[in-house]
């Protein structure tokens, strides 16, 4: 059957090697000339409990996970559950069986392949090669390029011995001999290879790392926490062939002060964290504004509050994001719809830092950390570094004059005539603390008009669709990818619907929502928080009273929610 896309969904316990093969399909597809687009979700446990991975592939760009899945891979008996009730008509269901810890049954119209996939690991003698008995039998099964799975299992594997290189492909070849001898309905195929194109397939985290790199970043320091470790990690391994520095902190708070260390020295910085971390860094935010010391930090959202649910997806960081700190603390806050906008506004995210001389807080998520994509490989002559304005040297240094576009000059500290303190007390142009009423007024104003001309000079609001709609739905983060694809279904079907995404969250740039809520009869805020924190946002800073729809289960938005709540609005 000819699909323009195919999603495969893997399931099975944390420790059983789900997320090693359902990388290996997205490796294999993209190394093919397809496009990919990934979801995994796991406990918080090393090892037990649901996992699942989901890899969603086409010939055509992919937006998100999709709705549901075409093929359901369950490993054991626990993802047959989770998973059988979306079993429907025309989807494929392959399984661990006989042999496994559970009996399925098939319901009618469901193609199912039963692969012995605990039993062949275990006459191969090497248990933990399961997946790849299944990997080899969904390649046969689904026409995923044997040679291409081999190369990147290849890649993978050969870092742990050869030995387990050696059961690994040996299991896959048994899992491809098992699918060969079972009679095949013709099903779903992955799309045939294309010319290769210059893309690379990286996860969300990963390439806010690589992000940073490509930025000019000179050093980065954090503290681990899921789910945003992995950005430290890919910093680690690069930063070092820049002569630059990564620390890993005693905890949150002394990484977003090495941070504003660094910065005050001279050196473009930041950190990375959660919710979690990001509440611990509230006061030293406070004072990265007060200050004006340049600080950029990428704060990977996960189900709160408190420790909540650390491997889920939330987007319900956006009120601490933007007022998280005490007095009136203004900063840049921005927000990714994806891996390459991971990429391309970390570096962004850096360069208004320097040029603010302000806190910037870039928000993913935890879908798209773990999220791989395919993406244009970043060509770093096409980046442009933006760097702090420095003092020339001439006249007398004060370090927070007042100039016409309230951005004073930085001096490295040890430069000759530049001596001044850097203070989070309220202080004159010259740093000395202060608190004369009018000097107060003098500096409140310019640490917040030194911000406003950021909502005409970055990033242009998208708006997807023209003239009048029925309804406009306003969406942010990783709901943007969702929201693309249901405003395009929804059309297909002839209603009249608008899509609105903006990436700068703060300021908010009021006038763009103001004139696209003009053109719409209604307007429908998705977004994965109990709150609704963008339609507070919304309705406070705008005249636009907006329809919130504001889901919290740990799970992404899919394009049928936001097409069936859109049916019902209009
Ligand atoms: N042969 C040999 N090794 C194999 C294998 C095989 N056939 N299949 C998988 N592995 C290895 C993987 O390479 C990986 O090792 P690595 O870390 O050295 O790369 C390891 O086994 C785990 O396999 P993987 O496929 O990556 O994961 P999984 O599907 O088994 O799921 C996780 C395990 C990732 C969900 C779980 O370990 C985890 O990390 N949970 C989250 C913990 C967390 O973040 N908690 C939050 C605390 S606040």
């Amino acid at each position: 059957m000819a699909k323009k896309d195919l999603i495969i969904r893997i399931g099975g316990e944390g420790g059983e090697g789900v997320v090693s093969a359902g990388d290996f399909i997205a490796a294999a597809c993209a190394r093919a000339g397809l496009e990919v687009y990934t979801f995994k979700t796991f406990p918080a446990e090393i090892k037990g409990g649901y996992c699942m991975y989901q890899v969603r592939t086409s010939a055509e760009r992919v937006y998100n996970q999709g709705d549901t899945f075409d093929v359901f891979c369950a490993f054991n008996g626990e993802a047959y559950e989770l998973n059988k009730h979306l079993l429907i008509p025309g989807s494929v269901f392959v399984y661990d069986g006989p042999g496994g810890d559970f009996e399925p049954e098939i319901p009618e119209g469901v193609t199912a392949y039963p692969i012995p996939m605990t039993k062949t690991a275990q006459a191969l003698k090497s248990k933990r090669s399961k997946n790849m008995v299944a990997l080899g039998a969904l390649s046969t099964l689904f026409n995923i390029s044997e040679a291409t799975l081999k190369e990147v299992l290849t890649d993978k594997f050969k870092n742990k011995g050869e030995e387990i290189l050696n059961f690994n492909l040996g299991a896959f070849d048994e899992g491809k001999k098992l699918a060969e001898a079972i009679e095949k309905v013709d099903t779903f195929r992955v799309a045939d290879p294309k010319e290769p194109k210059d893309v690379i397939i990286i996860s969300g985290n990963d390439a806010c790392g690589m992000g940073a790199i490509l930025g000019g970043l000179d050093f980065f320091s954090a503290y681990p926490i899921t789910p945003a470790t992995e950005i430290a990690k890919f910093v680690a391994t690069h930063i070092p062939k820049k002569a630059g520095t990564l620390l890993q902190a005693e905890d949150e708070i002394a990484s977003i002060a090495q941070v504003m260390g660094a910065s005050y020295a001279g050196k473009k910085c930041m950190t990375a964290t959660s919710g979690p971390g990001l509440a611990l860094m509230a006061e030293l935010l406070g004072m990265s504004s007060m200050s004006e010391t340049p600080l950029m930090l990428v704060d990977v959202q996960r189900g709160g509050p408190s420790t909540g649910m650390p491997t889920k997806h939330e987007q319900s960081d956006l009120f601490l994001a933007i007022h998280g700190s005490h007095g009136d603390a203004e900063r840049i806050v921005l927000s990714v719809e994806d891996v390459n906008d991971c990429i391309n506004m970390t570096v962004e995210a850096l360069n208004l830092a320097e040029e603010y001389q302000c806190p910037v807080i870039l928000l993913s998520d935890g879908s798209l950390a773990f999220s791989t994509q395919t993406v244009p490989a970043p060509k770093p002559e096409n980046f442009t570094i933006v760097n702090r304005k420095k003092w020339d040297g001439q006249g007398e240094y004060k370090r927070y004059e007042l100039t016409d576009d309230n951005i004073s000059p930085m001096c490295d500290p040890g430069t000759p005539g530049g001596q001044h303190i850097a203070t989070g007390l309220e202080h004159t142009e010259k740093g000395a603390p202060c608190w004369d009423l009018h000097n107060r007024d003098l500096q409140m104003d310019k640490r917040f008009n030194k911000l406003r001309p950021v909502v005409n000079t970055y990033k242009p609001v998208e708006v997807d669709g023209e003239g009048e709609a029925d309804l406009g739905v306003i969406a942010w983060g990783s709901t943007i990818g969702v929201v693309r694809e249901a405003v395009d279904r929804m059309r297909a079907e002839g209603m009249k619907v608008k899509g609105f995404y903006p990436k700068l969250m703060w300021p908010m740039p009021v006038e763009q929502y103001e004139a696209f809520a003009k053109t719409c009869k209604k307007i429908l805020v998705p977004e994965v928080n109990y709150l609704g924190q963008l339609s507070h946002f919304i309705r406070a800073e705008t005249s636009i009273s907006p329809i919130s729809y504001p889901i919290c289960q740990g799970l992404p938005f899919t394009p049928a929610q936001v097409i069936e709540k859109s049916k019902e609005v209009i």
